[in-house]
């Protein structure tokens, strides 16, 4: 594997695409939108530097890393030459199911098609794809740069090969793989989204407050951060999405997005990336203020 192409350039798109690069593979990011890639590409630079200071990267990798970097618009040359293509667009399932079927005729019959999806079902998927047995999920974390997870979650139809080139690869990034059979949320959702459910819940309720909620489960419970904020870095339009495929998939009530949850997506406070979640980033990002009035 050498050529990749990381398709959707939002907050997991650059880190992927970082990662990728910075590990020796060619690759290539691309978004509808012409701001998104140019914000990446900030991203990743600053990303670069920070990793430089910590004495992580030297400035010889740095520039490696920013010379193996292709931002696009259009990547259908890209992908006639891609090993793989995973795609970090927008969490909807027709969104995901289009891009598969316009890669998929254009790409050589060697390459692995890997979704980042938090939720959807690889299988279901699967079924709206021409060839769903190189399908796979490539579930990153985010900041990805930083954390060393990478769910991986085989279909009924990927093949052990494509699962087998995937765990690789997935070493290759100096991460660690674990492969987990397809359902809604997989495993880490599946755990990790009630409890930012319940967080948000307690808090409409008036049982604590933001910061409370967070400090309780940040020293009671040893998590690095709390939900709440988790939420915000995940973003909560992202958080909602998940639930919902859930909620449907999993055809149980307790995974039904909470309103307040719903309202926050709604008046559009996303978390870190619209600035507003349930803190407020825009004065000084890394010591945010509370946004919430119960
Ligand atoms: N945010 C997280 O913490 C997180 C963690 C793990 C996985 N994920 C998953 O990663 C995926 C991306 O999430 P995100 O938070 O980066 O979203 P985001 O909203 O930050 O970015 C999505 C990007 O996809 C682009 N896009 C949409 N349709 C496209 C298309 N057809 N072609 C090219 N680009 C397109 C959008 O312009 C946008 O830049 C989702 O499936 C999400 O569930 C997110």
């Amino acid at each position: 594997m050498r050529n990749i192409v990381v398709i959707g350039a939002g907050t997991m798109g650059n880190g992927i695409a970082h990662v990728f690069a910075q590990n020796g593979f060619e690759t290539t990011l691309n978004d509808l939108n012409e701001i998104q890639l140019q914000k990446a590409k900030a991203t990743i630079l600053k990303n670069l530097d920070r990793q430089l200071l910590k004495g992580k990267v030297s400035e010889e990798l740095k520039l490696k890393t920013l010379g193996r970097l292709q931002f696009v618009t259009q990547a259908n040359r890209a992908i006639k030459q891609a090993d793989l293509i995973i795609e970090a667009a927008t969490e909807n399932f027709e969104i995901k199911k289009k891009i598969f079927n316009d890669v998929m005729p254009i790409a050589p019959s060697h390459c692995v098609f890997a979704t980042n999806t938090s939720s959807i079902s690889i299988d279901k998927l699967a079924v709206e794809i021409s060839q769903p047995e190189r399908l796979i999920g490539m579930h990153f974390f985010n900041p990805v740069p930083v954390m060393q997870l990478v769910e991986i979650i085989k279909g009924e139809k990927t093949t052990p090969e494509v699962t087998k080139k995937t765990e690789e690869l997935t070493l290759k990034l100096n991460k660690t793989g674990v492969v987990v059979n397809d359902a809604p949320g997989f495993i880490s959702n599946r755990i990790l989204m009630p409890m930012v459910n319940e967080a948000i819940e307690a808090l409409s309720q008036g049982v604590a407050g933001v910061k409370e909620i967070d400090t309780i489960m940040q020293l009671g419970m040893a998590h690095p951060m709390g939900p709440l904020r988790l939420a915000d870095l995940i973003g909560l339009d992202v958080c909602k999405s998940i639930l919902e495929i859930m909620h449907s998939g999993l055809e149980n009530d307790k995974y039904a997005p909470t309103p307040l949850l719903v309202k926050r997506v709604d008046e559009g406070k996303l978390g870190i990336k619209s600035g507003i979640g349930f803190y407020n980033y825009t004065i000084d990002p890394k010591n945010p203020t509370v946004d919430f009035k119960g």
